[in-house]
């Protein structure tokens, strides 16, 4: 059994866009390797170090998330990074050996940097993100690490210290982790640009029901057809986007053809994406409140799950000390 281990920073609550781009495919992989999930708490702080104090409700909302999709601690390891001190001291040695031309020339931190304009990011965990990232992976031996293409240059600087670490210590203690891209058609908001909480274009996972049903229905349609008379152009319509996604082959040829020669409206093509909608966030939202119920404290929740991976760490870091002889 191949090992994958993958983590996400608690920002705020996941969308449907999260759920096609990464969770499904997390939900998958819990029952065909060993899989560690964790919760990059840390990670969080490089840019939001002035805010920590909302941590603890953001790690639980994260938690929570990704119960209601079907991960569970019994079938894959869950974990909260910053409740693993071993994530430091591996870091803390990997960065001794990591030029800091890599991290300087990694394109996630360039582009970061140049984007954000109301943040201070010349601070050093920053920059040393990618290098956390390595310890976080590397600590359990990962084979396959799923994440999006934007991660691919962390995954590449990664490979990169772990062949550096192995020839100056004469050693291979470490697995070179591959990315598993995640391939899927991308879902765009509802105003048809990037689905982003800060656009306020998203559709969460825990969004109520009927508040759902509306935005759907007030989501941008081909701009070009006015009246339902007009035929539209299904390529160039967001709904049509979420309907590669979520309808079957045979309904998709039914709007095309009614679309392309204004056969339906562009209400009855939401009406048949509504319904894919609900069924798929009823069952994740009845889940949901089962575990909201059940869970008051998230760290008590993970015990078990957080020990298996602490245990992990501390055997690796033996092995990891012995290499390096300190
Ligand atoms: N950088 C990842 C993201 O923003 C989160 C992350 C931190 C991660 N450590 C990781 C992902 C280790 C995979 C493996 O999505
Ligand atoms: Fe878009 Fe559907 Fe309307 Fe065509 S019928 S424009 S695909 S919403």
């Amino acid at each position: 059994m191949k090992r994958v281990l993958s983590g996400m920073r608690p920002t705020g609550r996941l969308h449907i866009g999260h759920y096609f781009g990464a969770l499904k495919n997390w939900v998958k992989l819990q029952d065909e390797h060993e899989c560690f999930y964790f919760v990059a708490d840390w990670h969080a702080l490089t840019t939001n170090y002035e805010n920590p104090e909302d941590i603890i409700e953001l790690r639980r909302e994260l938690l929570l998330d990704w119960l209601s999709v079907g991960l569970s601690p019994d079938k894959c390891t869950m974990f909260v990074q910053s409740k693993n001190i071993y994530h430091a001291e591996l870091n803390l040695l990997l960065s001794m050996i990591t030029p800091v031309g890599w991290l300087e020339r990694c394109p996630t931190y360039k582009e970061l940097k140049q984007e954000v304009s109301d943040k201070d990011l010349s601070n050093l965990g920053f920059l040393g993100y990618p290098v956390l990232q390595t310890a976080d992976i590397v600590m359990y031996s990962a084979d396959f690490v799923p994440v999006g293409v934007d991660q691919m240059p962390h995954l590449e600087i990664s490979r990169e210290v772990v062949r550096r670490f192995h020839h100056l210590y004469s050693t291979d203690v470490f697995v070179e982790p591959k990315g598993l891209l995640t391939e899927t058609p991308k879902i765009p908001g509802l105003d048809g640009r990037k689905m982003s909480k800060s656009y306020g274009n998203a559709i969460t996972l825990s969004e109520d029901l009927k508040e759902v049903e509306t935005k759907l229905k007030r989501m941008k349609t081909d701009t070009n057809r006015m009246r339902k008379t007009d035929p539209g152009n299904p390529e160039i319509c967001p709904v049509f986007d979420y309907h590669k996604v979520f309808s079957t082959e045979e309904e998709r040829g039914y709007i095309t053809e009614g679309c392309t020669t204004a056969g339906i409206g562009c209400m009855e093509c939401k009406k048949i994406l509504i319904k894919h909608v609900m069924e798929l966030l009823e069952p994740i939202q009845d889940r949901r409140k089962h575990y909201e119920a059940e869970i008051s404290n998230a760290d008590e929740f993970l015990a078990e799950s957080q020990k298996r991976a602490n245990d992990e760490a501390a055997a690796m870091m033996e092995r990891v000390r012995s290499a390096i002889r300190i």
